[in-house]
């Protein structure tokens, strides 16, 4: 009955009457009374209400950190439009239900973009995309992965600044968002210029330096899923030719002249088009003493065809590899291993550390990670440490443009990432004391005093955001434009509390 009530009010009405019609609605409680709802409103082909439905299969098991693809979400949506958006939020918000948004589902934190037993809000369907040649300004909608972009933007030799790596989505840059090109641009949030923001009531706005100024703030690295949901993004796009980029792999133990290297070019580079990302593998293989369970990759990204010898002291270091050549940026999204990212999915979770690499902290925490990787054989399949130059050429780009919610001090300061990706087929009890151990040794080398960690990749239980000076700031940003709680208690993200 109800539903037939629904089907023909959706039929009948206009967009606007629909909204109002709404506040009307006879109470349904719960996800599945939203599902129906949804259904009506949004038509089959915006909601998946099966779980033999492809569209739901898809959605839910599409996670990087593939102990998300537990959770049952009670229908999954797919938005094509703000209003579709606004309509949806309305519909969760009526019935208490639980939901997520997602986008490319790369976050590793359980509940930022997965749920059980409520509403997955799946942007996935929204992947229109312009390019303004009067302006420079870069238009998208939030559902294509950085490749698609990179892909998308190349025709008009431009690119916007986003992910290292293709697959990953654009929740990434409401994170901050670390590019090869950041050391020029800033951070990917950097770069924002005008957001559409869906707001938990509905309401649907926008967000510049110059209209809901404390919202923008917010949303320029404060994380997603806690303000609002970003519908559209206009960036500052950038010119982009050939790279000259690549990896060097080394195997057998080279750590301690990688480590001097990484931390040299984090203290002395002054060159803003070379980047580097250092990334420390070990297998749960045994040692042997040879070294031979571990690989070291160097990612190298130059934004231009002649990169002098910035990276000299990289190649100096016996290598087994060196791929580094003449490179489209599309091609630099996929180094490596074209799919790395797909091939790379597990039982994956991050942490992140923040140091000063003026200090010893880039060889102890190194030390500890190696020693935790030898007494730990079998309790993981696979663990990296990466190195992220925060260079001071990023943070004044970052200065320039505004600022962003990190209030990023000047560089050079680095971020330490770990992933650990525990083996399949385990208890919980030792997943958790696996997890439990993990975190200890992350927690041994303290983190610089003033810098802020690096959502993107810090743990939820690290409490991220209490490092961000800003932090009372957004706080208040956080009250005022989710002023019931409504995203709080209904969603997971970062804690504003
Ligand atoms: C293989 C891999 C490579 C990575 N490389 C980089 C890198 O180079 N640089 C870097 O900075 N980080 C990198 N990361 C970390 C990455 O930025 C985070 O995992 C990020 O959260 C992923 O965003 P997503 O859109 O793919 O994921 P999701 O899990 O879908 O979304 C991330 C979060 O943002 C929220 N969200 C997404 N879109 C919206 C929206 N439109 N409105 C409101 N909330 C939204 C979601 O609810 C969720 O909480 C990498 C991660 C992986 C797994
Ligand atoms: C959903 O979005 C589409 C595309 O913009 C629009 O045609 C449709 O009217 C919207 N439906 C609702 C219920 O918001
Ligand atoms: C290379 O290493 C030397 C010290 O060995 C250092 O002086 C120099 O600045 C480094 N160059 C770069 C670009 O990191």
């Amino acid at each position: 009955m109800l539903i037939v009530r629904l089907l023909t009010t959706a039929l009948c009405m206009s967009p606007a009457a629909l909204a109002l019609d709404l506040d009307r609605l006879p109470h349904l409680d719960g996800p599945s009374g939203a599902c129906q709802s949804l259904r009506s409103y949004l038509g089959f082909g915006k909601t998946a209400l099966s779980q033999l439905d492809l569209r739901y299969i898809h959605s839910r098991t599409s996670y990087w950190n593939t102990k998300l693809n537990a959770h049952a979400p009670s229908c999954v949506v797919f938005p094509e439009s703000a209003e579709n958006v606004s309509l949806t939020l309305k519909v969760i918000g009526s019935t208490g239900s639980k939901f997520a948004i997602k986008t490319q589902g790369h976050n590793t934190n359980d509940g930022f973009s997965s749920v059980e037993d409520g509403i997955l809000i799946d942007l996935s369907h929204m992947t229109g995309k312009s390019y303004d040649e009067a302006t420079t300004l870069a238009t998208y909608e939030p559902g294509s992965s950085w490749g698609e972009l990179y892909e998308y933007y190349l025709q008009f030799g431009r690119t916007v600044v986003g992910g290292r790596i293709h697959g990953v989505g654009t929740g990434l840059a409401l994170g901050g968002g670390m590019s090869y090109l950041s050391p020029q641009y800033g951070m990917a949030c950097d770069s924002f210029r005008e957001l559409e923001v869906v707001l938990p009531n509905g309401d649907i706005v926008t967000a510049s330096s110059t209209q809901n100024p404390d919202l923008f703030f917010g949303l320029r690295g404060g994380g997603g899923n806690a303000f609002g949901v970003v519908t559209k993004y206009t960036v500052q796009s950038r010119p982009i030719g050939t790279l000259y980029a690549g990896n060097l792999i080394y195997v057998s133990d080279h750590s301690e002249e990688i480590l001097k290297a990484t931390r040299d070019f984090i203290l002395y580079n002054t060159d803003p088009k070379a980047a580097i990302l250092m990334n420390y593998n070990i297998l749960t293989t045994p040692d042997l003493a040879l070294g031979l369970d571990q690989a070291a990759v160097m990612f190298l990204v130059y934004d231009g065809e002649n990169p002098g010898d910035v990276y000299a002291n990289f190649t100096a270091i016996p290598h087994l590899l060196n791929t580094m050549g003449p490179k489209k940026y599309t091609e630099v999204a996929n180094l490596l291993l074209p799919g790395l990212a797909q091939i790379s999915r597990g039982d994956n979770v991050f942490r992140i550390g923040v140091h000063r690499a003026d200090d010893d902290s880039y060889r102890t925490a190194w030390e500890r990670f190696h020693q935790w990787s030898q007494d730990h054989k079998g309790d993981y399949t696979y663990i990296h440490l990466d190195y992220n130059p925060v260079p001071k050429s990023l943070t004044d780009a970052s200065k320039e443009q505004g600022g962003n919610a990190m209030e990023m001090p000047d560089g050079p300061w680095f971020w330490a990432e770990y992933t650990l990706t525990t083996p399949p087929l385990i208890t919980t009890a030792k997943y958790n004391e696996i997890q439990a151990s993990f975190k200890e040794m992350v927690d041994g080398t303290p983190n610089a005093e003033g810098l802020p960690m690096f959502l993107n990749e810090a743990h939820a239980d690290q409490d991220a955001l209490k490092s961000f000076s800003s932090y009372s700031r957004l706080q208040e940003i956080k009250a005022k434009y989710d002023p019931d709680g409504f995203f709080a208690s209904k969603t997971g993200g970062w804690s504003f509390s």
